[in-house]
């Protein structure tokens, strides 16, 4: 699903990621871990093309993201859901629209957006709060708006970077068992997180990353 090959990602001087190499296969479900300034973030914006590497070859499903045009990107992006510490929502938007948002750019006829965007809040439990504004709803109920979003296209892979970052223990524990359950359907899932208690609990894949490297990598495995 993703090959990263010698990838380097430099910011001026400094080296954000240093030759790193990583593969994830279809419906893996992987914790990227380490240390804030680790190079977490810069890896998955790396991955949805918000940036592009100094150096090396990121396949994402058979194609290289950093060959394709600035205006293949929108496209790239239809394969790929994308969740964020801060929700990223509109704010003035009810939880149906910002869910209906991405989809309502593709040309889907009213019908098939209204199917996709329920069926979507069913996933992530919030159907009785469709009328919502993020306003109007609790941080972990805004993450699930966000992951509703990002798999209302019936994305192949989910980046979340500290989707739970700002979300009390229980509530990321919910976060993460809906990112799991997703996963179980056959999502490939990377999430970043410090949260121990979370990947101590889950037992998935860990890659650790240290200064822009992959130190550790784990199958079944715990935060260290
Ligand atoms: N746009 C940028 N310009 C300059 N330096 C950057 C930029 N983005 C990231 N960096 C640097 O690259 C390194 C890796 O940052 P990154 O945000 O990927 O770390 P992280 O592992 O996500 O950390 P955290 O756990 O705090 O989110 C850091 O030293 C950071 O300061
Ligand atoms: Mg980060």
């Amino acid at each position: 699903m993703i090959r990263l090959t010698n990838i380097t990602k430099e910011y001026g001087e400094h080296r954000a990621l240093d030759d790193l190499n990583l593969h994830i296969k279809v419906g893996e479900f992987v914790f990227l871990v380490g240390s804030s300034g680790a190079g977490k973030s810069t890896l998955m914006r790396l991955i949805y093309r918000e940036e592009l590497p100094t150096d090396g070859e990121i396949l994402v499903g058979g194609i290289d993201v950093t060959k394709i045009k600035y205006s293949q990107v929108p496209q790239l992006r239809k394969c790929m859901g994308m969740v964020f510490q801060d929700f990223k929502l509109l704010t003035n938007q009810s939880a149906y629209d910002n869910v209906a948002y991405v989809i309502r750019a593709l040309g889907m006829s009213t019908k098939e957006i209204d199917m996709r965007v329920k069926g979507a809040l069913k996933v992530v439990g919030l159907l009785h709060k469709i009328d919502a504004k993020p306003s109007e709803l609790s941080g972990g109920e805004q993450q699930r708006i966000g992951i509703a979003r990002a798999i209302v296209n019936g994305p192949p892979l989910l980046i979340a970077d500290e989707p739970t970052g700002n979300l009390d223990p229980q509530t990321s524990l919910e976060i993460m068992e809906i990112l799991e359950q997703i996963n179980l359907r056959g999502t490939t899932i990377v999430v970043s997180t410090h949260d121990q208690a979370i990947v101590d609990r889950f037992k998935k894949r860990v890659v650790t990353l240290e200064s822009g490297k992959v130190i550790r990598d784990v199958y079944s495995g715990t935060y260290e």
